[in-house]
C-alpha cells in the first residue's frame, strides 16, 4: 500500500494533508509514503524532514498521484481550468481522502466517479463520539476561532484586558461572539483568556451552558424555539422569521456596545445567516473590529468582502478571511493529518498495513461520495 501526499496549489492554501508525525506512523504500521517536493513548505514541514520521517520525496503531483494506492489531500482537487487537472493525473481505483465540498460540487464528483476514483470527503464525517478524532471540520474551526480572536486583538488599537495603571484604568474590551460552536466556544474562551468580557449568543439552546462554562454571558432570544433549534446531527436548523427579527432586536444593542464582535454561524448547506446588519455596523464604535468567520459562507455581516480587510465609513474594520486555518497552517496541518490517520487507519490489515476497507462501518458509509464510476452518497446519488 502506498500512500501519496500531493501539494495545495490554490492560493492563500498553506496546509498539507500529511505531517512528519502522521508519516512515521504510517510507515510503522507497514505503508508506504510518497510526499510531493514542496508539499509542507507552508506548513514549515520541508522535504528533508518529512525524508526523516521515512517518506520519499516525489518531483511532480504526476509522480505522487501515479504511484499512489491512496491520495490525501487538503483541498478537492483543481481542475484543468484552475491550473492543472488534479483529477486526470489520479489512477483508477485509486482512493481519495481529502475535503471535497461534495455536497456543493457535484460535477467535480461526477468526474471522479468518471475518472473510477473512490472518494472520501472528509466534511461529511458523522458527528458521533466515535468520529470525533477523525472531525476535520471541529480541528480546523477551533484554530480559526483562537485565530479569529487574535486577529481582531492585533487591528484592534486598544488593549483587552483591565488594566489598572499609575495614568488610569482601562476597561476591558467588550467582545461578542455570534455562533457558540466548535468556532465559535474557542474564540469566547480565548478572549476571555486575553480578558475581555465576553457576550454571546446561538440558536441552539444547548450552547448555554457551554458559552457560561467559558465565563462567557448567553443572550437568549426565544428560549421555546432555540430548544428545538438543534438537528439529531448536532447542527444548527434555519430558524424563521419571527425568530430572526426577536434575534436582531436581543442583539443590536450589544453590537452598538461591543469593541469586537466575531461570527461564526453557520447552517449546513446553506448561506450563512446575515446577522449584523449594516444599520448595526453603522452604529458601532469607531475603531471597531469584526472577525467574520462565515466569509465563506457568504457571511454574517453586511459588508463583509471576502479575504479582504474592509474599513467602513465610521471607522469599523471588518475581516473577511475565508480560510482562517491556514494562516496557522503548522497546526493546522498537524490536526488535519492526524484527523485522516484516525481515520484511515481502521481500513489497514494489521502486520502488512495491506488495504481492507469494510464497507458496511457508519463512518466509511458516511464519506464515501464516489465508487466503481458512480455517486454513492445518499445525498447527492440519483
Ligand atoms: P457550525 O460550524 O455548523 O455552526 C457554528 C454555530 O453557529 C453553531 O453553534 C450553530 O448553532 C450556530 N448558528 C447557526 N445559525 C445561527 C444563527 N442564526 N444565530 C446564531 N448562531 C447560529 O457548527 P459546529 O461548530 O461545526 O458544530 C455544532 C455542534 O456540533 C457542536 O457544538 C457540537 O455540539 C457538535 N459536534 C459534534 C462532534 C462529534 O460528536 N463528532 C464534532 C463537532 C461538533
Amino acid at each position: 500500500m502506498q500512500i501519496g501526499v500531493l501539494k495545495e496549489r490554490r492560493a492563500g492554501e498553506s496546509r498539507v494533508a500529511a505531517s512528519p508525525e502522521t508519516v512515521k506512523k504510517f510507515i510503522a504500521l507497514g505503508v508506504k509514503v510518497a510526499v510531493e517536493t514542496g508539499a509542507g513548505a507552508g506548513s514549515s514541514f520541508h522535504d528533508s524532514v518529512f525524508q526523516d520521517a521515512g517518506a520519499t520525496i516525489a518531483s511532480s503531483a504526476a509522480a505522487v498521484a501515479a504511484a499512489a494506492d491512496m491520495v490525501f489531500k487538503i483541498q478537492k482537487p483543481m481542475t484543468a481550468a484552475e491550473g492543472l487537472d488534479e483529477v486526470g493525473i489520479l489512477r483508477s481505483g485509486s482512493i481519495l481522502v481529502a475535503h471535497l465540498n461534495a455536497l456543493t460540487d457535484k460535477p467535480l464528483m461526477q468526474a471522479l466517479a468518471a475518472q473510477g476514483v473512490v472518494s472520501f470527503a472528509m466534511e461529511l464525517m458523522p458527528r458521533i463520539s466515535r468520529a470525533q478524532a477523525m472531525d476535520i471540520l471541529s480541528s480546523q474551526s477551533n484554530l480559526a476561532g483562537y485565530k479569529a480572536v487574535v486577529d481582531a486583538a492585533a487591528t484592534f488599537g486598544k488593549a483587552m484586558p483591565m488594566m489598572m495603571t499609575a495614568a488610569g484604568t482601562i476597561a476591558p474590551a467588550r467582545v461578542l461572539v455570534f455562533g457558540a460552536g466548535v468556532a465559535g466556544l474557542q474564540a469566547i474562551a480565548t478572549a476571555k483568556r486575553m480578558g475581555a468580557v465576553v457576550y454571546a449568543t446561538d440558536v441552539r439552546y444547548a450552547t448555554k451552558e457551554q458559552v457560561e462554562s467559558l465565563g462567557g454571558k448567553f443572550i437568549v432570544v426565544d428560549e421555546e424555539k432555540m430548544k428545538a433549534a438543534q438537528t439529531a446531527g448536532g447542527y444548527a436548523k434555519e430558524m424563521d422569521d419571527d425568530f430572526k427579527r426577536k434575534q436582531a432586536e436581543a442583539v443590536h444593542a450589544e453590537v452598538l456596545k461591543s469593541d469586537i464582535v466575531i461570527t461564526t454561524a453557520l447552517i449546513p448547506g446553506r448561506p450563512a445567516p446575515k446577522l449584523v446588519t449594516a444599520a448595526m455596523v453603522a452604529g458601532m464604535k469607531n475603531g471597531s473590529v469584526i472577525v467574520d468567520l462565515a466569509a465563506e459562507a457568504g457571511g454574517n455581516v453586511e459588508g463583509t468582502v471576502k479575504d479582504q480587510a474592509t474599513v467602513t465609513a465610521n471607522g469599523v474594520t471588518i475581516l473577511g478571511h475565508t480560510n482562517m486555518a491556514s494562516r496557522l497552517g503548522r497546526d493546522a496541518s498537524a490536526l488535519f493529518a492526524k484527523n485522516i490517520f484516525n481515520f484511515v487507519t481502521p481500513m489497514l490489515e494489521k502486520g502488512t498495513g495491506a488495504l481492507k476497507i469494510n464497507w458496511d462501518d457508519e463512518l466509511v458509509k458516511g464519506t464515501l461520495v464516489t465508487k466503481d464510476g458512480r455517486i454513492v452518497h445518499p445525498t447527492l446519488a440519483g
